[in-house]
């Protein structure tokens, strides 16, 4: 009841408007949260990514110092955010770019404004040119409810195992729902990871209510797509990250497929010219071409749309991979993890029969989706296809270790197992001719 003395009744007016507008009754709402990271592609930065409730300044505060005063600062930009649910709740998204970092180093830092800042994290920059050797962690398919993997992912996360993170699509269960808080949730629940190393991504199909812009608007990725299709560099890899939802939710526009296929192949190009500096490329898309679920996704059909295209003839990838020797082709969706031998056109190209990996003569996929969400994991098909060369259906992640020029190692992680290693494989590659699948 709020039939009180005038004060009262604007203390108590104030407070119904506090609880409406934050996300955290009884938070202030200009203390920044969800704090995240992402590499924007220019060698020594970094972007950092947060949310308020009210509009504030965007500042970054900043040092090399664990404890005491933090000497750097740098500014940037804030955007409203109106979710497309009924109640429109607003928020405000800040990016402010970090530059001229050492490489290799740890910095701390905290967010915020004078109307209040984040706690302390650290992070370590990634270090320069193509000469050293990053390890990620790899996984689609995390979820505010079950997130399984995320636990054992944060120590390892905190003892300093991975320079960056690639989450191939799929977030929250769905970051619009509950009018987007399960968005802030989701959010939330990822800041120990992702406020402390790069987490890069791309759009899964949970992300498409009101055109992804849930995920267009919280993540900040590299490039001018707002996160839906880019590429940047690391270490001896050149990683590409696209959308394939393009092919599915034609509604938002099919001049999307036709645009994202244009920059791929530019793009796959350019990776090409300067392939002799970084020999690796590798593609992170959400839906597979091919996989041995018990289902009916995309990747069950012989002539799935990420592979063929669109009427099993436009925009199809697998040719283009395959022309620009892709590599390495990373998906998601299923809720499972899945290694394929060398595969074009469902023919298997092992590089021999002994060594199926070294000199492989067509890309290598893995699938990695089952970081855990509400729905579970997917069952695979009791008689898989000869292409596919091992199938773990148990909550985990993968660890992409990119030694060299030459050598990648893949492991995969069971969380189901405690840490226990069920997949383990090198990719070997030549320096040269790494254009050519002939
Ligand atoms: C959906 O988003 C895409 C990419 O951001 C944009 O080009 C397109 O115009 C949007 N479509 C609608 C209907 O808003
Ligand atoms: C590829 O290599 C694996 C492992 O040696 C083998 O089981 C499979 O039969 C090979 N496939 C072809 C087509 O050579
Ligand atoms: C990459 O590392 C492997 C394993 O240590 C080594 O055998 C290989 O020669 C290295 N390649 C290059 C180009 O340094």
């Amino acid at each position: 009841m709020c039939l009180l003395h005038p004060f009262w009744s604007c203390c108590c007016v104030l407070v119904l408007f506090s609880l409406g507008v934050q996300g955290a009754p009884g938070a202030p709402s200009a203390t920044p949260e969800q704090v995240h990271l992402s590499y924007p592609g220019e060698p020594g930065s970094m972007t950092v990514t947060w949310t308020t409730w009210v509009p504030t300044r965007s500042e970054v505060q900043f040092g090399m110092q664990l404890s005491g005063p933090l000497p750097l600062r740098a500014v940037g930009t804030s955007s409203p955010f109106v979710d497309g649910g009924i109640l429109h709740r607003k928020l405000y998204i800040h990016r402010v770019m970090l530059r001229r970092l050492l490489p290799g180093v740890q910095y701390v830092y905290r967010c915020g404004s004078a109307q209040g800042w984040s706690r302390r994290f650290r992070f370590k920059t990634l270090k320069n040119g193509p000469h050293w050797s990053p390890r990620l962690a790899v996984f689609g398919d995390l979820g505010a409810e079950n997130p399984k993997a995320l636990p054992r992912l944060r120590r390892e996360v905190q003892q300093g195992m991975y320079d960056a993170i690639l989450h191939v699509g799929d977030f929250a269960y769905n970051m619009d729902e509950d009018n987007a808080r399960v968005g802030d949730k989701f959010m939330r629940l990822i800041e120990p990871v992702a406020a402390s190393l790069p987490y890069m991504t791309c759009p899964g199909n949970h992300e498409q209510r009101y055109n992804f812009s849930n995920y267009k608007a919280r993540f900040s990725m590299p490039g001018n797509t707002e996160g839906l299709w880019y590429s940047w560099d690391l270490g001896p890899a050149h990683i590409i990250s696209f959308s394939t939802e393009v092919y599915f939710f034609l509604h938002y526009g099919y001049h999307l497929v036709e645009k994202q296929f244009r920059w791929l192949e530019s793009d796959l190009q350019k990776a090409n010219q300067n392939r002799a500096a970084r020999p690796w490329i590798i593609t992170m898309g959400h839906r597979p071409m091919y996989c041995s679920n018990a289902d009916l996704d995309d990747c069950r059909w012989h002539e799935s749309k990420v592979r063929k295209g669109l009427f099993g003839q436009l925009y199809g990838l697998e040719d283009l991979f395959y022309r620009y020797g892709v590599d390495l082709e990373i998906w998601a969706h299923e809720h499972s993890y899945e290694r394929l031998w060398p595969i074009y056109n469902y023919q298997v190209f092992n590089g021999s029969q002994e060594r199926p990996y070294t000199n492989p003569r067509a890309p290598v996929h893995i699938i990695t989706g089952s970081a855990g969400c509400e729905e579970r994991l997917t069952p695979f098909v009791i008689f898989p296809q000869p292409w596919s060369a091992i199938r773990v259906r148990e909550y985990g992640y993968t660890r992409l270790h990119i030694l060299n020029g030459t050598h990648v190692h893949i492991q995969q992680v069971s969380d189901d197992q405690d840490g226990k290693i069920v997949d383990d494989f090198w990719v070997v590659r030549p320096l040269t001719n790494r254009m050519m699948y002939l």
